[in-house]
This record gives C-alpha cells, structure tokens and sequence, in this order.
C-alpha cells in the first residue's frame, strides 16, 4: 500500500498542473487542502473542480471516484475498508463524514461478530453516492450502500440500507424523514 501525507508544508493551493500526489486522475482546478492522507492515491480519481478540505483521509482500496464540483469537508473519512467507493457530481460530504466502502477480513483475533463468509461478501460491495446528495456532519455510510440523487443524510446518522433519490433520513439507524423539497 502506498500512502501520501500532504503536510501544510506544501503550497497552500496545490493545482493538478503543480503537483498530482500520485493520484489515477486529478481534474482541473481541484484542490487537496493539507494536511490530509491519501492512501493508494494510485487509484484515485478526483474529476475537475473537486474540493477536499484539510484533515481528511482518502482510501483510495480497491477505486475512488469523486465526480466534478463534489466537496469534502474537514474530518471526513472516505473509503473505509478498501474497497470501492463511487461518488457522484455535485456531492457534499460533511464534516467527520465517515464512508465505508468495505472492510477488512476478520483476523485471527476475531474482531468481527459476523462469520468470514459474511466479509467476504461485504468486501466486493461498492458504496455509491448519486450525484447532488448531501452527507451531513458525522453520518456514517456503511459498504456497499447507495445513497440516491439529491437525498440528504442528517447530521450523525448511521445509513445501514440504500436511500432513495431525493429523501432525507436521520437517525440510528437512519430512517426515512420525508421527501427532499426542491429537489432538482
Ligand atoms: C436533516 C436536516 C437537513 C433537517 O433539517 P430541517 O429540515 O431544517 O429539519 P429541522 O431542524 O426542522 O428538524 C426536523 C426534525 O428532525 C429532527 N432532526 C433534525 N436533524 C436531525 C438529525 N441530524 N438527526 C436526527 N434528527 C434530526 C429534529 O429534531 C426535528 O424533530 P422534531 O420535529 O421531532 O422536533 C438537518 O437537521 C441536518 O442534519 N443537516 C446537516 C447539516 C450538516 O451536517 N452540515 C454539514 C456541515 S460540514
């Protein structure tokens, strides 16, 4: 696994056509505010005007996509468990936002309550967010769920099955709330 730590003593703004951080892709006009973490920043792909805000951490696992004008705020943690995670354009991620997008396989010290079959299956899952959706601060996505155009995540949420387009859900587990008014 490569990692790349972009330190506050790299350049402010750090434009794709100074510096690519190794990344598979990296659009024009995005920004990596540091410090933040990349993990295989290999197969990372950033489209144009993407905006990562400092003190994230990107996994890059098995393949990230963050479509156009998506924003990732401060604390947010993308990727987790490795495996494939697949964002749309438009996308806001809130602050301390954590995405899985599969997990490790339980070690020989048995940290999971679930049998090794069960992880393997999770970790071929590919977590989706369609493009427009919001991730309000300190929700938690779970692998291999899909969080559907335009629907928002309330603030601490944990969402443990897919989101329809254009509704909100709260809670813990998160629930439906109601329809997303507006809704391009
Ligand atoms: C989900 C959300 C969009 C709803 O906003 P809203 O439509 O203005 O909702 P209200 O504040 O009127 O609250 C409506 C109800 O939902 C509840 N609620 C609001 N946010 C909630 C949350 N995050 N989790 C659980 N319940 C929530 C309220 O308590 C209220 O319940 P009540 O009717 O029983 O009193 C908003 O509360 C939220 O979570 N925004 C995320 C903000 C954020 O994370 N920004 C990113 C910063 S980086």
């Amino acid at each position: 696994m490569s990692v790349v730590e972009i330190t506050s003593q790299h350049p402010r703004h750090i434009w794709s056509a100074m510096h690519d951080w190794g990344l598979a892709h990296y659009g024009a006009r995005s920004v990596i505010y540091p410090p933040c973490i990349l993990l295989n920043p290999h197969v990372i792909d950033l489209d144009d005007d993407v905006r990562v805000d400092s003190l994230c951490k990107l996994e890059g696992g098995q393949g990230m996509r963050l479509g156009r004008w998506t924003h990732v705020a401060s604390f947010a943690h993308l990727g987790i468990g490795g495996g494939t995670l697949e964002v749309g354009e438009g996308v806001s991620i809130g602050s301390g936002a954590r995405i899985l997008s599969g997990t490790a396989l339980p070690d020989s010290r048995c940290f999971s309550a679930a049998s090794p079959a069960h992880w393997q299956h999770v970790a071929r899952l590919v977590t989706r967010i369609e493009p427009y959706a919001f991730v309000g601060a300190g929700a938690t996505i779970l692998p291999g769920v899909t969080i559907g155009a335009r629907a928002v995540v309330a603030a601490g949420a944990v969402v443990t099955h897919d989101v329809a387009p254009g509704t909100i859900v709260a809670g813990v587990p998160a629930r439906f709330v109601r329809e997303r008014p507006c809704s391009r």
